[in-house]
């Protein structure tokens, strides 16, 4: 037997009583006449005493031992342990595993640098943070599969190795070895194979799905993730959406201790965009966008030819230098490259660098109608969409940095009605989500018109500025699906090669059906309090996908390649 508690179970319950507990040593303190060693399992730390310091001879951090003991009331008690009153007499220690001087020390405030946190993973694993990240999203998955059973879902796993799926990333591949030249995918999602299994009569399905995708990592992205993943038949979207919300409630209130009220609010992506700058909008703070053609084109810069917008941040004017605005234009300038401006009010004037091409009655008007005492607004100009999505991303920026919400709240909306289409600058059309999404019943005579203007029924769960979630219901009328495979340009030749099977089947009988994905990374993410998708995965890629335990991905062996029937003609 190597314990009778958990570290952190143990409390003044005990006291007087001889426990045995096991775990890594976090540290030693020598006191002369006696040492504590802060004994680490899963669970916490204890504060163990040990008098008879031959115990302890050549014992080191991170070492695995297991002791006998009494338990103790302490006489200063160490308020930051949940069992900080308590500690334990060792009567007895066994070295159960020597450790190696570990290249960091293991700590939730560590400095070590996170590629040597991830070469050394089992290491950092030992950190509280992260197993406490890992028992959230155990956590999430366990509600999740609670949930979906009480409404009747059924849990089915998809082929991992399969035909390219269409959710727009670069497909991971795998060479076939017994049809040389051939090449699965790894799936980007178990899209396809959920609408067929509507299509098999399975009306609800889920799975905890893996999923990859060949793109470029940041901090919210990895080329292998997790997906909630469900589709439903004969569910109007309010429906599927309030189900979702159901679960969403539980998740909340069982890990976060927290209320959702619910329906969730509804923004339509138009509006998200119009008011916000993105599509997955922070809501927790204010910032509005808002036009500003009326109030100054025209009539002041000779540039100003295009729509002018911006937004108001209070109290920022003493901070908002020449400089302040240079540093935002760094990040202004990845969207639009005519950047962004700056007007403020500062001692009762009117001060920017545009103001010289301004009438007397424009800077009265900033004054006097638009700008209080310490008010700068930001503003740029370009067409709509360049210039929306620039000041939402200089307006997420801000609302960060200036601290203007409170960093432990929780914000959800679903941002709805996506545009089916989007317009590439050659003037062909892409698909927004992907090219089953059903346009709204209202849109469809767009879609000879002007497919730009078709709507979908496609929605974004947005958590805190996150696009936690996506779906949509799909289309089930074949007429449908070939004028927007023709909108997509795809030709007969393309929608055989790519769908031919999927299409087929939707000539068998097909439920109206439609789906959802939650990412289950962001949604432990955004539980966890983190902005660091690889906090929330045990074994994460870095930023250059790579593996830095094993160094994956690394050459084959050429025997490998021969029986693949491949050559590798480069190597970067
Ligand atoms: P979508 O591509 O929007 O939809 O993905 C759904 C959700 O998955 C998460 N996600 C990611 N998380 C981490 N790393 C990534 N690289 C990554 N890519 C996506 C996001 C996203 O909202 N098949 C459709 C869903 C459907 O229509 O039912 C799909 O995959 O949280």
């Amino acid at each position: 037997m190597y314990r009778t508690f958990y570290n952190s179970k143990v409390s003044r319950k005990e006291i007087d009583q001889e426990v045995e507990l096991v775990g890594w040593i976090k540290t030693i303190r020598d006191f002369g006449a006696f040492s504590f060693i802060d004994l680490r399992d899963r669970s916490g730390i204890v504060q163990l005493v040990i008098k008879n310091k031959e115990l302890i001879k050549g014992l080191g951090n991170e070492d695995v031992i297991t002791v006998k003991g009494i338990v103790n009331l302490r006489e200063q008690p160490n308020l930051k342990l949940i069992n900080g009153d308590i500690e334990v007499i060792v009567s007895e220690l066994r070295l159960l595993s020597k450790a190696s001087l570990t290249p960091f020390i293991i700590d939730d405030n560590t400095d070590a640098l996170e590629d040597t946190r991830l070469k050394y993973r089992y290491l950092d694993l030992r950190r509280p943070l992260l197993q406490n990240n890992l028992k959230i999203r155990a956590k999430i998955t366990q509600i999740v599969h609670t949930y979906l059973d009480r409404h009747d879902f059924i849990e089915i796993e998809t082929p991992l190795l399969c035909l390219s799926t269409p959710e727009g990333a670069r497909d991971y591949l795998v060479p076939s070895r017994v049809n040389k030249g051939s090449f699965y995918a790894l799936p980007q999602s178990p899209q396809i194979f959920k609408q067929l299994l509507m299509i098999g009569g399975l009306e609800r399905y889920y799975q905890v799905a893996k999923c990859l995708r060949d793109e470029d990592l940041r901090s919210d992205r990895q080329p292998e993730f997790t997906q909630i993943d469900i589709e439903t038949s004969f569910l109007s979207q309010d429906e599927l959406l309030e189900m979702m919300e159901g679960l969403l409630k539980e998740i909340f209130k069982e890990i976060a201790h927290y209320d959702l009220i619910l329906p969730l609010r509804r923004l339509p992506y138009l509006e998200a965009i119009d008011i916000y700058g993105s599509d997955k909008p922070d809501t927790r703070f204010d910032l509005k966008l808002f036009d500003l053609d009326d109030l100054l084109r025209g009539h002041t810069c000779p540039f100003f030819n295009e729509h002018l917008r911006g937004f108001i941040v209070n109290n920022y004017a003493h901070k908002c230098t020449r400089k302040e605005l240079d540093r935002l234009n760094l990040e202004a300038k990845k969207f639009l490259s005519s950047g962004l401006y700056m007007i403020k009010k500062e001692n009762g004037e009117i001060v920017s660098s545009l103001k010289k091409f301004f009438s007397e009655e424009i800077v009265n008007r900033l004054n006097q109608n638009l700008l209080n005492e310490g008010d700068v607004l930001l503003l740029g100009y370009g067409p709509y969409m360049k210039l929306s999505m620039m000041l939402g991303a200089i307006r997420k920026m801000l609302g960060d940095e200036l601290y203007l919400y409170d960093k432990n709240s929780f914000d959800l909306l679903w941002v709805v009605d996506f545009p089916l289409f989007e317009k590439r600058d050659d003037g062909s059309y892409t698909s927004s989500h992907h090219p089953f999404t059903r346009p709204k019943e209202e849109c469809l005579a767009y879609l000879d018109k002007d497919p730009s203007k078709v709507l979908s029924n496609a929605y974004d769960i947005v958590i805190n500025g996150y696009e936690a979630g996506g779906g949509s219901l799909r289309i089930y009328d074949k007429n449908i699906q070939n004028k927007v495979f023709e909108i997509l340009g795809l030709s007969n030749e393309d929608i055989k090669r790519k769908f031919g099977f999927f299409i087929d089947a939707f000539n068998y009988g097909t439920p109206p059906h439609g789906g959802i994905a939650f990412g289950l990374e962001r949604l432990t993410m955004i539980l966890a309090h983190t902005d660091n998708i690889r906090d929330v995965i045990a074994f994460p890629k870095n930023l250059k996908a790579v593996d830095m335990m094993s160094n994956a991905p690394k050459s084959v062996d050429e025997n490998q390649l021969k029986d693949l029937g491949i050559a590798v003609t480069k190597n970067d």
